[in-house]
């Protein structure tokens, strides 16, 4: 983006001054303004089936609340005198310039989340006006080429699952190279679907029901596999999206991986300092230390917890974190733990469901506001200030 771009973003903490104005002319904001209220609300507005896929987690759920919990054993300690007046939360990230460091992390059936059934295309929005990028799913129900329309000037990436069938795989990066996005995350962990009982008791699983398959169904290489078009033979359609879903991709795997494109490539699901050594290695572009919000594997460890380590061991890469972010207060520790760019997941699906797309702006703009009054307060004008020594400290 360009400077004059990433300037009419700056100062987030105004947000708080205009919603206390729009109190004074008598109007109190219409979406919620807790995280366990914008919870209480996404989870009245969506049908059971989907609460469940969204809000739900592998196993009894310990990772997740591991995940949110981690960031309650960190302090930022106050400065004083600082002068703080103005923030600067810009971020260098694959040669763009952003105006936050914040992200949407990619949210396969966010398209389900809004009322019109066109998630994607409101979280593209939001992304366009908000700067916020959004790493876009290969899981949507609008086609790729669409969702990335509507960046306007804000940067998009896009999330691999690498399917089985390579030639498809293929297919699917160069689209998303024609369509203009900037980067392509590859999601390493979800090759099987961790066991989630939540939405075993309601047999919740979208995907199966042929929802956000269009990236597939609309792809010249998967169509080229069936049969009957998808369009006459449904079904069938999700039986072969079943079967080349899964790819347990090795380390042998990375050289064709990165042969695909010259775009960055970012590979999520990174929490062991040696994995991220081979990553760097095999000639990654970035690394995203996330476990995806505790969906997958429910073995109990936080994610941020992991987060210094994979940091240390990414050396000059940059590195994106998500899982468990439910504050801007959660954003700052992160970034503070040497996060280069930190993303949230649930809490955007959530502001999707309760209020469409300006519910996704107002989510965004209410975790920098924080976020940016935050390092205000606490005199941390930079990201370079939060990450000095003894910035933060552990509180137990
Ligand atoms: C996800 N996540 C995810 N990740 C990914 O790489 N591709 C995907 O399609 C999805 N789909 C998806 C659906 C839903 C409903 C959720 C909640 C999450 C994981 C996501 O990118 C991210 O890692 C977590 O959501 C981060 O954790 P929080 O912020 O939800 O705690």
């Amino acid at each position: 983006m360009t400077d004059e771009a990433v300037g009419e973003f700056r100062n987030f903490g105004a947000y708080q001054l205009e919603l206390h104005l729009e109190a004074l002319g008598g109007v109190l904001p219409r979406l919620p303004m807790t995280f366990a209220a914008l919870a209480a609300r996404a989870e009245a507005a969506l049908p059971a089936e989907l609460w469940s896929y969204v809000a739900g987690g592998a196993g009894d759920e310990l990772t997740q609340r591991a995940n949110s919990a981690a960031f309650e054993r960190w302090g930022l300690v106050p400065r004083m005198l600082v002068g703080a007046a103005e923030r600067d939360l810009s971020v260098e990230l694959f040669g763009h310039r952003l105006p936050s460091p914040l992200f949407m992390a990619p949210v396969g059936v966010i398209g389900l989340c809004a009322q019109d059934g066109h998630g994607d295309l409101a979280t593209a929005r939001a992304a366009a006006r908000t700067g916020v990028p959004m790493v876009a799913s290969t899981l949507t129900v609008d086609p790729m080429e669409q969702v990335a329309s509507e960046f306007g000037g804000t940067p998009g990436f896009f999330q691999l699952y690498v399917p089985a069938d390579r030639k498809l795989a293929e297919s699917l990066v160069h689209r998303a190279e024609a369509a203009g996005f900037r980067g392509i995350v590859v999601t390493l962990d979800t090759w099987v679907l961790g066991w989630r009982p939540r939405d075993l008791v309601l047999g919740a699983f979208p995907q199966l029901r042929g929802h956000c398959l269009t990236n597939y169904t609309g792809d010249p290489v998967f169509r080229s596999r069936l049969a009957k078009a998808p369009e006459e033979d449904p079904r069938a359609a999700v039986l072969e999206w079943a079967g080349i879903f899964a790819n347990p991709l090795t380390w042998d795997d990375l050289p064709w991986l990165r042969s695909l494109t010259d775009l960055p490539i970012i590979l999520k699901g990174l929490c062991h300092p040696e994995d991220v050594r081979r990553a760097r290695d095999g000639g990654v572009d970035g690394i995203y230390c996330s476990n995806h919000g505790g969906r997958q594997a429910n073995g109990g460890l936080a994610a941020l917890d992991l987060l210094p380590e994979v940091v240390e061991a990414a050396g000059e890469l940059p590195v994106l974190f998500d899982s468990g972010v439910r504050s801007g207060a959660d954003v700052v520790k992160a970034l503070a733990l040497g996060a280069t760019a930190v993303g949230v997941g649930r809490p955007y699906a959530y502001g999707l469901a309760v209020g469409g797309e300006d519910g996704i702006v107002h989510v965004l703009r209410s975790l920098l506001a924080e976020a940016d009054l935050l390092m205000a307060v606490d005199g941390y004008p930079t990201l370079a200030a939060l990450r000095a020594e003894g910035a933060l400290r552990r509180t137990g």
